[in-house]
């Protein structure tokens, strides 16, 4: 593990799924923004595997295919400018793992974030998908409008998951602000 692996949200998220996704896998990123997620998702499962990745914003598109293209994983990603909540419309299961970053694109349009609905048509359909040991990370943030009325859905809703089929965890920074981004963790029992 590198020595910033519990750096925040984001890094820990990508922990996880280094330490469950393999080469071949199936796998989706809820919200591409600049294509980071996406990028790691391609490099882990590789050419043999398949990326679906989905935003609402065609510069996020656009962004994370050029990242994709210079990094040499574009040919095993899908890329779909439409919402998440479409998933069960472009994605076929089983899926081994799924990546959400909600909010909105750092460095972009700060106005055009993830809302409630969408986001929790698109877990349920994508807890449906998972295969079994399959694994979910919701990065949430709580700082702009909107927000805390998401992650407080998204919470009930990952809660109210049954503990014989999901194994659920929630993990918070305990020495950053209330505020700080964090991360729910869910991983499908086998
Ligand atoms: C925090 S950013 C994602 C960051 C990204 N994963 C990265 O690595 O750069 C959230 C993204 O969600 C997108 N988004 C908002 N609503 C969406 C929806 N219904 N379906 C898919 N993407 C959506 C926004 O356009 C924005 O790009």
């Amino acid at each position: 593990m590198g020595a910033d692996g519990l750096r925040g949200a984001t890094a820990l998220s990508h922990l996880f799924l280094r330490e469950g996704v393999r080469e071949g896998n199936r796998v989706v990123d809820a919200t591409c923004g600049n294509g980071h997620d996406t990028l790691l998702l391609a490099e882990l499962v590789g050419g043999g595997g398949k990326v679906w990745g989905f935003d609402i914003q065609e510069s996020a598109i656009v962004a994370t295919s050029l990242l994709l293209e210079s990094a040499g994983c574009r040919d095993q990603v899908e890329l779909i400018h439409g919402g998440h909540e479409q998933l069960g419309s472009f994605v076929s299961g089983p899926v081994d793992a799924m990546v959400f970053n909600l909010g909105y694109l750092p460095g972009g349009d700060k106005s055009c974030v993830t809302h409630p609905r969408e986001t929790l048509a698109a877990l349920a359909r994508g807890a449906e998908l998972l295969s079994p040991g399959g694994r979910i990370c919701i990065a949430l943030y709580t700082g702009h409008p909107g927000a805390t009325e998401e992650a407080e859905a998204v919470d009930g809703w990952a809660a109210g998951l049954l503990p014989r089929e999901f194994h659920v965890w929630r993990c918070r920074q305990m020495n950053r602000s209330p505020v700080a981004p964090y991360l729910i963790l869910i991983e499908k029992g086998c």
